[in-house]
C-alpha cells in the first residue's frame, strides 16, 4: 500500500557580501542568507522508479539511485547538471528509489543566490525527515558540501553553510568554526544581476592559474581581501556605513585584478555608486552574474537605475536557515 507521508523542507539562497574567490584559499568571507527560498517536496510512489520535477527551470527526469544514473526527460543537457545536486543529495540522505521529488524555486534564478546549495540543502533536510533519520544542521550542512564537491570540483562551504543555517555568517579558515554576526537592522543591500552568467567552477581555475603563474602578485592580493573582510565584520557589526561602503568598493577593485569583473558587471557597480550607494562590488564568481550595492536610505533610488538596463531588486537576509515546512505531518 502507498505510505501517506510528504515531506516539504525550504532552504535560503545566500550573497556573499565579502570574500570570494579568496575563501577557496581559506580567507574569510561574509555573507547572507536571502528571504527567497527553495522548496522541496518528497512524496512515495508506488512503482520503483524515483523521478524529480523542477517546473520553474522546466527540467526533469528519472534517476536510478541505485546505479547513480540520469535519464533527462525535459530540459537541456547543461541543466542535467542540478539533478545531479538532487540525485546526491538523496543518497546521502539515504534514499532507496520509489520517490517523487518536486522542486520549486522562489529565488530568480541567475541572480547569483546559490540555488544549486539551496537546492542541496533542501532535499536533504526532506529526504533525510521522509526516510526518518535524524540529522543536526552541522551534519547537513557538511553533507550538502560534500555533494557540491563531488558535483562541481572545487567548492568552498560558504553557499551550502548560508543555506543551512541562515542569518550573515562569518566563514573563517575553519568552516565548522562559523560565526553568525549580530547586525542591528536591515541591511540595505541591492542585488543586480545581468542575464549572462559566468560558470563558477572555470572562474575558481582562472584564478587557481594566475595564482600559480604569479604568485608574487596574486597572494597579495588575496591577503587584502582577508584584510578587507576582517574589517568589514567590524563595520558591519558596529552599523559603520562608510567602512563597509569603502570596503566594498575595495574588495571589487581586488576582484577585477585577479580576472573575474566584466564591464557589464561593472556598469552596474558605477550606476549603483553614481545613485547614492555607498559602496558597490561582483558579488559570487563574476564572469557575469550578478553585484551589490550597499545603499543606506537609497535602495529605490539604486533598484530603479539598475532596472534601466539590467534587473535588480532589494535584499531582506533570511533568519532562518533550512526547515520543514509542514514537520506535524
Ligand atoms: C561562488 O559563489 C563563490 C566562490 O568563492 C567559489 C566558492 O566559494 O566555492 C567564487
Amino acid at each position: 500500500m502507498l505510505d501517506s507521508r510528504k515531506v516539504t523542507a525550504s532552504a535560503p539562497g545566500k550573497t556573499i557580501l565579502f570574500g570570494e574567490h579568496s575563501v577557496v584559499y581559506g580567507k574569510p568571507a561574509i555573507a547572507a542568507a536571502v528571504d527567497k527560498r527553495v522548496y522541496v517536496t518528497i512524496s512515495p510512489r508506488e512503482d520503483h522508479l524515483t523521478h524529480v520535477k523542477i517546473g520553474d527551470l522546466g527540467v526533469s527526469g528519472f534517476l536510478d539511485l541505485k546505479n547513480q544514473s540520469i535519464e533527462l526527460e525535459n530540459g537541456s543537457e547543461m541543466q542535467r547538471g542540478i539533478l545531479e545536486y538532487v540525485m546526491k543529495a538523496l543518497i546521502k540522505a539515504e534514499t532507496v528509489d520509489s520517490v517523487d521529488v518536486d522542486v520549486r524555486l522562489d529565488l530568480p534564478i541567475g541572480a547569483g543566490l546559490g540555488s544549486s546549495a539551496a537546492i542541496t540543502v533542501a532535499t536533504i533536510m526532506a529526504a533525510a525527515s521522509f526516510n526518518q533519520i535524524a540529522l543536526t544542521n552541522e551534519s547537513i550542512a557538511n553533507l550538502a558540501h560534500q555533494v557540491e564537491l563531488d558535483v562541481q570540483g572545487a567548492a568552498s562551504p560558504i553557499d551550502t553553510s548560508l543555506s543551512t543555517h541562515g542569518g550573515v555568517i562569518y566563514l573563517s579558515k575553519n568552516p565548522q568554526k562559523l560565526v553568525k554576526l549580530e547586525i542591528s537592522g536591515e541591511l540595505p543591500i541591492v542585488i543586480g544581476y545581468t542575464s549572462t552568467r559566468g560558470n563558477t567552477g572555470e572562474l575558481v581555475e582562472l584564478v587557481r592559474q594566475k595564482k600559480e603563474a604569479r604568485p608574487e602578485v596574486i597572494n597579495p592580493i588575496l591577503d587584502s581581501m582577508e584584510a578587507v573582510a576582517n574589517g568589514a565584520r567590524q563595520a558591519l557589526i558596529k552599523g559603520d556605513h562608510k567602512t563597509i561602503g569603502l570596503l566594498m568598493n575595495i574588495n571589487h577593485g581586488l576582484l577585477d585584478a585577479i580576472g573575474v569583473n566584466t564591464e557589464e558587471l561593472s556598469k552596474m557597480v558605477f550606476t549603483a555608486r553614481n545613485n547614492g550607494a555607498m559602496g558597490s562590488k561582483l558579488t559570487g564568481a563574476g564572469g557575469g552574474g550578478s553585484m551589490i550595492a550597499y545603499c543606506p536610505g537609497r535602495e529605490e533610488e539604486v533598484v530603479s537605475s539598475i532596472n534601466q538596463f539590467e534587473r535588480a531588486f532589494k535584499i531582506n537576509v533570511a533568519q532562518n536557515g533550512v526547515r520543514l515546512e509542514n514537520p506535524q505531518e
